[in-house]
């Protein structure tokens, strides 16, 4: 198959060109009315080494590690530090994550150091007696606190593939949080939301997240933490015991106590950050490597990938409402898979293999290639005949060091600042992961998504994830290194980023400024940001079936694409105060 990565002028052209391969569905949907391709700011470009993140803090200590001949692994450590002092939204040690490498050879892993139930917990633990939710408790306060596996995640990560001491990897973050960080604007105003919420779920002492003194935090405010600073220097000096063990493990097991939490003393024990074996498939000419369970984000994206390989995306024009409704149709199906069949593999068979199969997901394409509207959510289950299963923060960096080594990784403690308990004399904040079970089968989650079986609570079980680091290589070579935030809107916001680098050329910075769709199969709407599409292309959905959802913008794609004459081309994110640095 021909090297799809074209031109812009190219791409332009193909965008506004009127000649489309006339079928049924594409008379449908007929009329240009492509959506201007994004403009944006110039990408960042490099010769030998690239980091992106969601502070510039974090990229600062990512590239001096890098500089100072540490890998792609070292850096994602010092990053990972770096961000749970810089982005108290999202950057954690209390939380947990997934990370993809590929490392110069060619051989590739997935680290999953996800959070798990607590020993304590139980399916029904969020229902009162007549089986109904309780509002919030899944998603505030101590009862919504899952193990943390952040800091096994990066003892494994070091060990395995480290190569600077652990010590130097730890203190950035150490001196960070001593000194105290700047705020920025967007975290500021964060901070300040929040402020009624740390006060409640932190009655006995005042975390360092409200202002000394009260009233809002300001732009430019530094933000000081000595607790957080005391427990880096006892990870810094002790490793994992650092936090799982002695005086970082009693603090955090003083607040479960005093609040009610489940997370004990064997939890932390028996804590495991575990290597998977990375998904792979194909998408036009680009090998894709991807997240596997307990994140949903790789089985769904290879999916919807399967469904849009046979389309000419790119003749269809760029975000058509032709190329939008594959698209959609796509994410739909994918979606309504994901509800029934994903889970932790661990704890029940996950049919992977089913779910990837070409044919399968060919099938299932078939039903939306050949009809000229959207299909209505309720008429598209989980596909038929496959062995059912038994038994808004997060934060991404994508880093490609000097030896050729790449690295995406995805880390969360769920919604904004987690659970909104900080440790009290350990200066952390706890995440809120819990609610990514299903608490009760069918009802929708934080982020609107139902899950039944596969995903109810169980202890020691992780819950499952949207979270999809991904890596692409052409001929072998790392090509692109993409991952964000978003909640459910991760796995189609990934899946934009590779459309938009593979099929309509646009560079790093385009693809991760472009306005974006998204459609999760329930809420049977297509979410669209402002600019997205032009006005008459959504009167076109419309008129075809599909409901429109205007909505503030969401994730932060942080991309490295690899330009074919070998230059790092980074796009950061202006959502948030996203940086890419490389040199
Ligand atoms: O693992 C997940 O899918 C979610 N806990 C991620 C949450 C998230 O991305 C929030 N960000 N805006």
């Amino acid at each position: 198959m021909k090297h799809r990565l074209l031109t812009l002028p190219l791409a332009l052209l193909l965008a506004c060109s009127a000649e489309r391969p006339v079928t049924s569905t594409s008379r449908a949907f007929e009329g240009s009315l492509a959506s201007p391709l994004p403009q944006a700011a110039a990408p960042r470009l490099a010769r030998y080494a690239m980091v992106v993140s969601a502070h510039p803090e974090a990229s600062r200590i990512g590239t001096q590690i890098l500089q100072r001949g540490g890998n792609a692994y070292d850096a994602a450590v010092a990053m990972q530090f770096a961000l749970a002092v810089a982005l108290p939204a999202a950057g954690n040690i209390g939380g947990g994550g997934f990370l993809l490498y590929r490392d110069r050879n060619g051989s590739a892993g997935a680290l999953d150091f996800r959070e798990t139930a607590p020993a304590g917990a139980s399916r029904d633990m969020y229902l009162d007696k007549q089986g109904n939710l309780i509002d919030n408790l899944s998603t505030a306060g101590p009862l919504a606190v899952g193990t943390p596996g952040t800091v096994a995640g990066m003892a494994t990560l070091h060990k395995q593939l480290g190569k600077l001491s652990w010590a130097t990897l730890v203190q950035p973050a150490v001196t960070l949080a001593t000194r105290g960080v700047a705020l920025t604007a967007k975290e500021a105003a964060g901070l300040n939301r929040t402020r009624a919420d740390f006060q409640k779920y932190n009655p006995g002492s005042p975390p360092a997240y409200l202002r000394p003194g009260g009233g809002e935090w300001q732009p430019g405010d530094t933000l000081h933490l000595p607790e957080l600073a005391r427990t880096l220097a006892r990870i810094r000096d002790q490793g994992r015991a650092g936090f799982y063990q002695g005086e970082t493990a009693r603090l955090l097991l003083a607040a479960m106590k005093a609040g009610g939490g489940l997370v004990a003393q064997k939890d932390l024990d028996g804590y495991q950050a575990k290597w998977r074996e990375p998904l792979r498939g194909r998408y036009r000419d680009y090998d894709v490597i991807t997240m596997p369970p307990p994140s949903a984000g790789g089985v769904a994206l290879l999916q919807m990938l399967q469904m849009l390989e046979p389309v000419d995306l790119a003749q269809a024009g760029y975000h058509t409402p032709l190329a939008v409704h594959y698209i959609a149709e796509a994410e739909r199906r994918a979606y309504a898979d994901r509800a029934s069949y994903l889970g932790d593999p661990d704890f029940g068979t996950v049919p992977v293999q089913k779910l990837l199969d070409t044919d399968y997901n060919r099938q299932r394409a078939a039903s939306f290639r050949s009809r000229g509207r959207a299909t209505a959510s309720s008429a598209v289950a989980a596909g038929a005949g496959l062995p059912g299963y038994e038994s808004s923060e997060t934060t991404h960096y994508s880093i490609i060091d000097a030896f050729g080594n790449a690295v995406s990784c995805t880390t969360t403690l769920n919604g904004g600042y987690g659970s909104k308990v900080v440790v009290p004399g350990a200066g952390f904040l706890l995440n809120n992961e819990m609610d990514d079970f299903s608490a009760k089968a069918g009802a929708p989650n934080a982020y609107g998504l139902t899950g039944g079986k596969a995903n109810a609570i169980a202890p020691g079980k992780r819950m499952l994830s949207s979270m999809t680091p991904t890596i692409l290589t052409h001929n072998g070579k790392v090509a692109l290194v993409t991952g964000t935030p978003g909640g459910s809107t991760i796995i189609t916001s990934v899946l934009q980023s590779i459309l938009g680098v593979v099929d309509y050329g646009l560079n790093a910075q385009q693809v991760v400024t472009a306005p974006r769709l998204h459609h999760q199969w329930l809420p049977d709407q297509l979410d669209v940001e402002a600019g997205a599409l032009l006005p008459a292309a959504q009167d076109t959905l419309r008129a075809h079936g599909y409901p429109i959802n205007p909505r503030l913008p969401w994730g932060r794609l942080d991309i490295i694409h690899v330009r074919p004459d070998g230059v790092l081309e980074a796009g950061a994110d202006p959502r948030g105060d996203d940086t890419a640095l490389g040199y």
